[in-house]
């Protein structure tokens, strides 16, 4: 099996491309920052004590950069099975004091990148042998179900990666791929590193989750490769909340 994971160089995007290798996969970790993809690249290597992991630097966002991962997953592998969408980024800013450039870098981030990839790495699936389950994760948000404050640009982002991921579904079903979305809650990554300092956020996420804690980026990973297994071989056009039931609180 060929997997591909973008924003693979660190927290819940790492952490799934090891968990890929672990269960078996050839793992393409895809990501902006060479330095990053490369280490992560290594350390699933080293160990797993076998090569299964490659890193390939490409800024999702930008098409020639896409297109080109296409092509080195084409040269290397002939084909590919899984695709997660993880890559993303936040901001924090009220409606009214935003930037135009702010909404653009957040929805080209979050929602433009899912567009491209899914499209350019799809046309890789759909030609690949037709007995094999292909699957797309795109990695949303608990915040794509919600409002947040001060987050109306990531909160739209994710809510629209939701039903893009369901729009996708329709039309890769024919082929034979399966697209689901993973939304989590508040993990512990590079991204929420900054406010996670912040005692009284921490304090409140606690009292607003029902399991009372922040979530660990394993722990979101393990549901996104459930989704891309074949034990989700029924499930496409799902949402998968994995947010210690915040939403219930
Ligand atoms: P992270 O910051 O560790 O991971 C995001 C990765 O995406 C980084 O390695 C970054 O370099 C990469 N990236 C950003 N822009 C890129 C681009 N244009 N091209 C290629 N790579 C790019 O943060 P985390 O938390 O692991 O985020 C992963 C996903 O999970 C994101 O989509 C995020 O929105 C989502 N998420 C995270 C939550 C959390 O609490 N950590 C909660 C809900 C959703």
């Amino acid at each position: 099996m060929v997997a591909v994971v973008t924003g693979a160089g660190s927290g819940i995007g790492k952490q799934t491309a090891v968990q890929l290798a672990e269960d078996g996969a050839k793992v393409v970790l895809a990501g902006r920052t060479k330095s990053k993809i490369d280490q992560a690249a290594d350390e699933i290597n080293e160990g797993l004590g076998q090569p299964a992991a490659v890193s390939f630097q490409a800024d999702v966002t930008k098409e020639e950069d896409v297109k080109s991962l296409a092509q080195f997953i084409q040269q290397t592998f002939g084909d590919l099975h899984v695709l997660v969408n993880n890559a993303g980024t936040s901001g924090k800013s009220s409606i009214m004091d935003m930037e135009d450039s702010e909404w653009d870098r957040i929805q080209n981030t979050n929602l433009k990148s899912v567009f491209l990839v899914s499209k350019t790495l799809g046309r890789l699936m759909m030609n690949g042998e037709e007995t094999t389950d292909r699957a797309i994760v795109n990695v949303a948000s608990l915040s794509g179900h919600k409002a947040g404050a001060k987050i109306p640009h990531y909160s739209s982002s994710k809510a629209a990666v939701i039903n893009f991921s369901r729009s996708l579904a329709l039309e890769f079903a024919p082929y034979g791929i399966r697209v689901n979305s993973v939304s989590p809650g508040f993990a512990e990554t590079p991204l929420t590193e900054e406010g996670l300092k912040n005692k009284r956020f921490e304090e409140a996420i606690q009292r607003n989750t029902a399991l009372s804690r922040v979530g660990k980026p394993e722990e979101i990973a393990r549901v996104i490769t459930f989704a891309a297994s074949k034990e989700a071989s029924y499930m496409t056009g799902s949402d998968l909340l994995v947010d210690g039931g915040w939403l219930i609180t």
